[in-house]
């Protein structure tokens, strides 16, 4: 078995309000292998966006501890952090966070002009690949304002996608989508997974969202409660 591009060993996780810690986790362990597809679900505030945070370096666990591809990012100083986050994973969320004053192909140039490792003509090279990949070679020069909710999330994919990571992380991704465009982006996302062997790690709310998973770990209360395959896979494999 190859070594776990994600390890998460025991993590805790407690917020401070006012004088009171108010437990988000209790203590959860995930092994991700490389080139899986991993869904987590479970209610609202059951500690999903908490452990995304954590497994990408965003917030830091009380205790435990967390690998990414061999490092122990917990340990890691803020600086080494930020470019791991920077090079290794993508993130994706709910409300697509992309900067308004920007046009779609400024968004997902952005992550590769802050590594700094492409000169501006392979930049804007492969950014046009990339929102060609996506679907919007005719959309590049538009404002996020200008595009769909759909189109909007697909430059986000392209922008999480721009320095190459290993890792994508997707927290609601298709919350504010509907069905029809939700499951257009999570093709989207299965074909990345699939193709180019990323690693995803996604939450969502909706069961039909979760089918496009290897599998499917069930939070509640900020721990792990079940572990499944999605059924359908575990029919046609082998
Ligand atoms: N920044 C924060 N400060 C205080 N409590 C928080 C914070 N973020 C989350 N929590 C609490 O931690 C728990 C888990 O929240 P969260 O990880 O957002 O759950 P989920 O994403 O599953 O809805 C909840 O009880 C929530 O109220
Ligand atoms: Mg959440």
């Amino acid at each position: 078995m190859s070594e776990a591009i994600i390890r998460i060993d025991n993590v805790h996780k407690s917020y401070l309000m006012g004088k009171e810690a108010v437990p988000a986790l209790r203590g959860v362990s995930i092994d991700v292998q490389p080139g899986e597809m991993v869904c987590l679900m479970g209610p609202s505030g059951s500690g999903k966006t908490t452990l995304l945070n954590i497994v990408g370096g965003l917030d830091d666990p009380s205790r435990g501890h967390v690998t990414i591809a061999g490092h122990d990012i917990v340990a890691m100083s803020e600086e080494k952090l930020a470019r791991l986050r920077l090079e290794r994973i993508g993130f994706v969320f709910q409300t697509f966070n992309l900067l308004n004053n920007f046009t779609a192909l400024e968004n997902v140039e952005a992550p590769m002009v802050l590594l700094r490792k492409l000169g501006r003509k392979e930049r804007r090279e492969r950014t046009l690949e990339l929102l060609a990949a996506v679907g919007l070679a005719d959309r590049v020069e538009h404002y996020p304002s200008e595009l769909s909710g759909g189109q909007q999330q697909r430059v986000a994919i392209a922008r999480a996608l721009a320095n190459d990571p290993d890792i994508l992380i997707g927290d609601e991704m298709t919350g504010d989508l509907d069905s029809q465009t939700g499951f257009e982006i999570m093709s989207l996302v299965r074909g990345l997974n699939q193709r180019e062997g990323k690693t995803v790690v996604y939450v969502t709310h909706d069961p039909r969202m979760a089918d496009y998973a290897d599998y499917t770990v069930h939070m509640l209360d900020g721990k792990i409660v079940a572990k499944e395959a999605d059924p359908v896979q575990a029919l046609t494999a082998g």
